[in-house]
């Protein structure tokens, strides 16, 4: 205070409105809701198989049958939309990534089964050619480079693919220059001027992504790294300009990935457009909770809800994460 009759302890007591259940909700600046939670989920071929991803305790890739079931309860609980990754069979992998625009393609039967079972879920499909190039990358390797603009026209194509499927969310993950704005415009051409684009506008090239790629099963195939297109995690206002860029293209929403360790970026983001913005809960955040709680290191549920808490604070409006179905149970029927 800047005045003589200053008001301090014993006045002031931080801890009033800590100290019992009821007033610690008063006071409280975020919640967090099943309507917060977007699911990832791995699809494989086959007919009840499923498969556990072993550096992700608790996530299995499951095919289309078992999906649906899965997907139907997360709808159950209120979770608004899951977000679907195929882990294509490696004998249809190639250089042109040519599986991603098979109208009958993993992803593609796996949207149109959930759109029948399950309709009233929202549906997001990758945009990146990394499930289906022979090299794991996300673009098309023409003389040892990801060749930028050949890439986006493969993308379009996977995105009309995908949108015919039944898709209602395209989230290009692939860090192309002007992906979203050519997207958007086949979108209009092809008469799909109501299809949502959730764009990975700030997507670092990060280790943390490893288990995913075990999980898809492109981490033996990828030759190199991915930073010539994936952002430097040293830099923040390049993530604003990577942002702008794509809400100017026609993006409806944006996303920050990884999620715990940006979430600085997150809330830049926040603060300076005020977009819909999602982080990404990645693999490799999973992996580190669910291995210190095999080893009792760490308590499953609190940790689970304070890192998802954390992405609120940080002014997030969702979060894609693998605990989606867990946590939702737990808003559901809060034991505490
Ligand atoms: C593919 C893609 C990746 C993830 C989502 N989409 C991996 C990558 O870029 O290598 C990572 C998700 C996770 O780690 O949970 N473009």
């Amino acid at each position: 205070m800047t005045n003589g009759d200053s008001i301090e302890y014993p006045s002031i007591r931080m801890r009033r409105n800590r100290q019992n259940p009821w007033v610690r909700r008063m006071v409280s600046e975020n919640t967090l809701n099943v309507a917060d939670l977007i699911w990832p989920l791995f699809v494989i071929e086959g007919n009840k198989k499923r498969e556990p991803v072993p550096s992700m305790p608790g996530v299995e890739r499951l095919s289309i049958d078992l999906l649906v079931r899965e997907v139907e309860k997360a709808s159950i609980l209120g979770i608004p939309a899951i977000a679907l990754f195929p882990n294509t069979p490696d004998d249809k992998r190639d250089d042109e990534a040519s599986e991603a625009f098979n109208p009958d393609n993993l992803v593609c039967r796996a949207v149109r089964a959930i759109k029948r079972d399950v309709p009233d879920i929202g549906v997001i499909c990758d945009v990146a050619l990394d499930p289906y190039t022979s090299h794991g990358h996300d673009g098309l390797l023409i003389d040892d480079e990801i060749a930028n603009d050949e890439t986006v026209e493969a993308l379009i194509m996977q995105s009309l693919n995908q949108v015919q499927a039944g898709c209602d969310i395209l989230a290009p993950s692939d860090m192309m220059d002007h992906r979203i704005g050519a997207i958007r415009q086949a979108l209009e051409e092809h008469g799909f001027e109501n299809t949502l684009i959730m764009s990975y506008a700030a997507k670092y090239a990060s280790a943390f992504y490893g288990p995913f790629r075990d999980a898809v099963g492109s981490s033996g195939t990828l030759k190199g790294d991915k930073r010539t297109y994936q952002m430097d995690p040293a830099n923040s206002d390049e993530a604003l300009r990577e942002v702008e860029l794509d809400i100017e293209e026609g993006a409806d929403m944006i996303m920050v990935k990884p999620g715990m360790p940006y979430l600085d970026i997150a809330a830049r983001i926040k603060e300076e457009f005020q977009m819909p913005t999602f982080a990404y809960q990645v693999s490799g955040e999973y992996a580190m909770i669910m291995a210190a709680v095999q080893n009792g290191w760490l308590d499953h549920e609190k940790v689970m809800m304070e890192s998802l808490m954390s992405f609120k604070r940080a002014g997030c409006d969702g979060i894609l994460t693998y605990f989606a179905l867990e946590a939702a149970k737990i808003l559901k029927n809060p034991t505490s």
